[in-house]
């Protein structure tokens, strides 16, 4: 049972994500009829606490939370007391004690959600740690995937870019691997963790082998700043060898998706026709992520409500 907090979806049951998911269809049905001022969360308090930039995630876990009556608080780590040297325990025991219900938490830590979690009376949601997990991300992936081929059994998922670095392609092996569908991965070798298979996923060695018969290509973000580190020679090159092209979906099952957690690197990982292109659900995923997260926090606070509050 989903308990206090999210922190990755490592721990979590099947059961705990299809009942995050099967909330998130009500939520979704709400706000596409535009319905934003709902009561669920009266009189609860979200909080988002990032230590690394964000648009997506911090404004979905924003919009979420207001459109279900909660209010909302934002604290960027720049403009906080952060900067005067406080901890990430006092923070969040200086939240419990303005009487927040929910921390969401980007951290470039890997465990620092979890550091947060075992310290404040507030419920915490990992949206982001290190190269650790993304949980939230990931949930938003399988609802797109769900949604479209309404199961996980056998569902091929090929995820291709920056592996080692990239906590939503963990979240994703961690869930889509119990939820049974398969996982392969595809990138330079300098990017691919090893050992990766030990936790299911099947290693292609060709971009081709990666996309044949897949249902889903998921291309993940090349995180330009890692450049410098000579991880790959060049964006052009790796488009060429790495990067995902219209003639490349020809391997795919022809109805197969595309997805993209964003932010997008047009003409690296993806080329804007397949951005773009009617296989693509990038956008949906977006509208997804609000829903999502509406569910998450809905589920989390009902948990509160037998519960000690902040
Ligand atoms: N997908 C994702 O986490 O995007 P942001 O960094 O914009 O939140």
């Amino acid at each position: 049972m989903l308990g206090k907090d999210l922190l990755g979806l490592y721990d979590a049951s099947a059961e705990d994500i299809v009942a995050i998911l099967d909330t998130a269809v009500g939520m979704k049905k709400l706000l596409t009829q535009n319905l934003k001022k709902l009561p669920h969360l009266q009189g609860r308090t979200v909080t988002t606490l990032f230590y690394e930039n964000s648009t997506r995630t911090r404004c979905s876990f924003e919009l979420a939370a207001k459109y279900l009556g909660a209010g909302t608080v934002n604290v960027s780590a720049s403009s906080s007391s952060v900067q005067k040297g406080e901890t990430l325990i006092d923070t969040g025991r200086t939240l419990d004690a303005m009487k927040n219900d929910v921390i969401v938490i980007r951290h470039p830590m890997g465990g620092a959600p979890h550091l947060l979690a075992r310290n404040v009376k507030a419920s915490v949601i990992n949206g982001g740690d290190g190269m650790n997990e993304h949980p939230t991300q990931a949930l938003l992936d399988f609802y797109t995937m769900r949604e479209k081929f309404g199961s996980f059994k056998g569902l091929k998922v090929a995820i291709l870019g920056d592996i080692l670095h990239s906590r939503v392609a963990k979240s994703n092996l961690f869930g889509l691997t119990k939820l049974g569908a398969e996982v392969t991965m595809f990138a330079p070798a300098t990017m691919m963790p090893q050992g990766i298979e030990r936790l299911g996923a099947k290693v292609a060695s060709s971009r081709e082998e990666a996309i044949a018969g897949a249902n889903v290509v998921m291309g993940l973000r090349i995180q330009l700043e890692r450049m410098q580190g000579g991880l790959f020679p060049s964006l052009s090159e790796y488009n060429k060898y790495y990067g995902v092209g219209e003639g490349d979906l020809k391997g795919a099952e022809k109805d197969c998706i595309v997805m993209h957690p964003g932010p997008v690197n047009r003409g690296v990982e993806f080329t804007s026709a397949v951005i773009d292109g009617e296989n693509s659900r990038i956008e949906e995923q977006v509208l997804n992520g609000v829903a999502v997260r509406m569910a998450l926090l809905f589920l989390l606070c009902k948990n509160r409500q037998g519960g000690e509050k902040a």
